[in-house]
């Protein structure tokens, strides 16, 4: 059922469906998680977070505390070891550089106090009994588009804030066919099953860290940064992490505070988050309202293209959910309007979610341009087609490839796309109204400087070292593939060591980027090292290794258009009487480059799917006017999809491998969830005639 294709090289390690080298050792319990890694002396944290939305702690009472049984300390902002000033991190400014610096409070669920003790249920028995009392002032939560607070950022890591083209109003009063419509998403949040997790220890000199990361080289920077430690004196390792979604690509509260209790109490010291800080400490997609405005000829070809986002980010530091970045590489127009704007409000800072800006952005403009099909007469997906840019709409540069209207055509087929009646709302089973939707996907397709060391060892084995992070995707193993087969042997005589900052620096597995980059570090090494046995070098009991860093090459590039695409098909069912909204089956094509590891990749995009089922029928986070926090911050009231909820479904691929990148990769992390809200929304609308323009699509908004 695979359509995978690819040049089969070397004994074809890459293009194997394989099941995940680690599989064995996570099943049986042996591999370790940052949790579980145990360590003499260790002493366990607790994390006391405010329980007010805004103002500053007067006092902290840690007298009682310090003498309930097996407590070592109590750091607050009065004594916590000092943070840098005007701490810049790998991806910017960062709220943990406030960390117990200030009696300052900006957000409920801020760490206030951090209790060191003997055992964990002695730390939590007694973080919960400090008492800590605050000068409370007035707080704003209340996040909508036309607030006064709100500005237009700069730029922000996902691009420029802004971009224009053309005469937007003149092209719009010209148009044949106009929509104008506003979109809104929740907040939404990524909870990765594996509960955020650091130990911190003082080892000879050097500062080590276990953590949950999906980048420790750059939690070790900014770890090093912020307490103004030689970088080369810290290490941080993450052999194991179940789950990241962006939630793990950055030092965070747990790790900060680890680092101050161990430096206070001369101890290891350990935290793990409950589920319930994880609502407020590990970063959030932000709620986004947007409005997109489409005009175009009665053929459908778009003259005037305007996507406006909104997101919220904290008082602290600015994070922009960037919701138009989707639009600005998918569709030209001769006038193309793109802004990104932001809110600051009294809530803890946003970070990257899975597919930041893309998954909200994908449903605004994807849900825009089924309406503008609808009214112009034309079929969505020739709509499309009619709009398929030559070059980067906003850049203008060539494309690497662009394979978007053949996945629609491949996902059309495999659908059952032609037998569709455009007709909404005439479908009828019994109560149920039945409905098929399409949207398109895309994520950028890029690649990060990162260093790899190869060894071919004495016993014909080699290893590969790269300080790549295998977050649960099975990185480890893609890694080993890509290795196997550049060295054109078995999988099995590859061992491959990651995770430990240690190994030098490297991209993190973020971005969609991860099993590209490093795998390009890894092909640089191994092309040198067959240059090496080639010669017939006799291999020395500490083996032959070649050390790699792509900086130089990555550099060189040259400028174009690069991202994966795909297009996502869902079929729904609508029940009149409930409002309940079903999804039937969902069809995702995709267009990737080569595809390293059939088991694994299928899993990665399905996944992204279900979650993208889950973002338009459930997700939603609440927050309340009066105190600040979230109504439903825990996993008893945050609804998600769970499997009763999932129909089947499928991912596929096309296409051939990426001509710009040494194995042929792309990169599918993220794509998997994009557009998907939107070809579930599509369908809803072709099941009842109605549109849904808010998400989650509740059985109230459907009646
Ligand atoms: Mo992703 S949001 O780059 O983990």
């Amino acid at each position: 059922m695979t359509t995978a294709t690819g040049t089969t090289r070397g004994t074809g390690a890459v293009g194997a469906a394989r099941t995940r080298l680690e599989g064995l050792a996570k099943v049986t319990g042996e591999a370790r998680y940052s949790g579980e890694v145990p360590y003499a002396e260790l002493a366990h944290g607790w994390i006391v977070l405010s329980t007010v939305a805004r103002g500053r702690v007067r006092a902290i009472d840690d007298g009682p505390v310090l003498k309930m049984p097996g407590v070592l300390a109590v750091l607050h902002h009065g004594n916590a070891p000092r943070l840098k000033e005007g701490f810049v991190g790998s991806f910017g400014p960062d709220p943990v550089a406030e960390i117990l610096q200030r009696d300052r409070v900006p957000h409920i669920g801020w760490p206030v106090a951090f209790v060191v003790a003997e055992t964990s249920e002695q730390a939590r028995e007694a973080a919960e009994a400090l008492v800590v009392e605050y000068d409370t002032e007035p707080h704003d939560v209340d996040f909508h588009a036309d607030h006064p607070a709100r500005y237009t950022p700069e730029a922000s890591p996902m691009g420029p804030a802004v971009t224009a083209k053309g005469d937007l109003d003149t092209e719009l009063a010209a148009s044949a066919v106009l929509v104008d419509e506003r979109y809104s998403t929740p907040e939404q949040h990524h909870n990765a099953m594996e509960p955020h997790a650091a130990m911190a220890r003082w080892d000879n000199g050097r500062l080590e860290i276990v953590d949950s990361s999906q980048g420790t080289f750059a939690t070790a920077n900014d770890i090093a940064a912020l307490f103004q430690l030689d970088p080369a004196s810290v290490r941080v390792r993450s052999e194991h992490i179940g789950g990241g979604f962006g939630s793990k690509a950055l030092a965070r509260a747990h790790n900060v505070l680890a680092v101050m209790a161990t430096t206070v109490i001369g101890r290891p010291v350990r935290v793990v988050l409950t589920r319930r800080q994880m609502f407020s400490l590990i970063g959030y997609r932000s709620p986004t309202t947007q409005r997109v405005r489409l005009g175009a000829e009665a053929d459908g070809r778009l003259r005037a293209f305007d996507h406006d986002g909104v997101s919220l980010t904290s008082t602290l530091t600015e994070f922009v959910e960037a919701s138009t970045g989707f639009g600005r590489a998918l569709y030209d127009a001769d006038a193309h309007h793109t802004a990104n704007h932001v809110v600051p409000l009294d809530v803890p800072t946003p970070t990257f979610m899975r597919a930041p800006g893309e998954a909200p952005g994908s449903f605004a403009l994807e849900s825009a341009l089924d309406e503008l099909a609808e009214k112009c007469g034309l079929d969505p997906i020739e709509l499309r087609a009619r709009n398929e840019p030559t070059v980067g709409p906003v850049t203008g540069l060539p494309f690497e490839d662009n394979d978007l209207i053949a996945c629609f055509r491949e996902g059309a087929r495999r659908f059952g796309w032609a037998d569709r009646d455009a007709r909404p709302g005439v479908r009828r089973e019994g109560r149920w109204l039945i409905g098929t939707g399409t949207a398109a996907a895309t994520f950028p397709a890029g690649a990060a400087p990162s260093t790899a060391a190869v060894t071919a060892e004495a016993d014909d084995t080699f290893t590969v070292r790269i300080n790549a992070a295998d977050v649960g995707t099975g990185a480890r193993t893609a890694l080993a593939q890509v290795a196997a087969d550049a060295l054109d042997v078995p999988t099995e005589r590859v061992r491959v060591r990651i995770g430990d900052s240690d190994l030098g620096q490297a991209w993190l597995s973020g971005g969609s980027m991860g099993t590209r980059s490093w795998s390009w570090a890894v092909m640089a090494a191994i092309t040198e090292l067959r240059e090496r046995l080639a010669l017939g070098a006799d291999i020395p009991p500490e083996g032959i290794t070649v050390r790699s860093d792509t900086t130089e090459a990555i550099g060189a590039q040259s400028e174009r258009e690069r991202h994966s695409y795909g297009a996502q098909f869902a079929e729904v069912a609508v029940d009149v009487s409930t409002g309940e909204v079903r999804v039937r089956r969902m069809l995702g094509i995709f267009a990737a480059g080569r595809i390293v590891n059939p088991l694994t990749a299928r899993s990665q995009l399905t996944g992204g799917m279900i979650w993208g089922l889950s973002m338009a029928l459930h997700e939603e986070a609440i927050r309340d006017r009066a105190s600040g926090a979230l109504a439903n911050g825990d996993l008893a009231g945050y609804h998600f999809a769970a499997n009763a909820d999932v129909p089947a479904v499928e991912a596929d691929w096309i296409g051939e491998p990426a001509p710009d990148d040494p194995v042929g990769i792309k990169g599918i992390g993220e794509i998997g969830i994009v557009g998907a809200a939107a070809a579930i929304a599509n369908a809803v609308w072709h099941a009842t005639g109605v549109r849904h323009r808010h998400l989650p699509i509740r059985p109230d908004r459907v009646l």
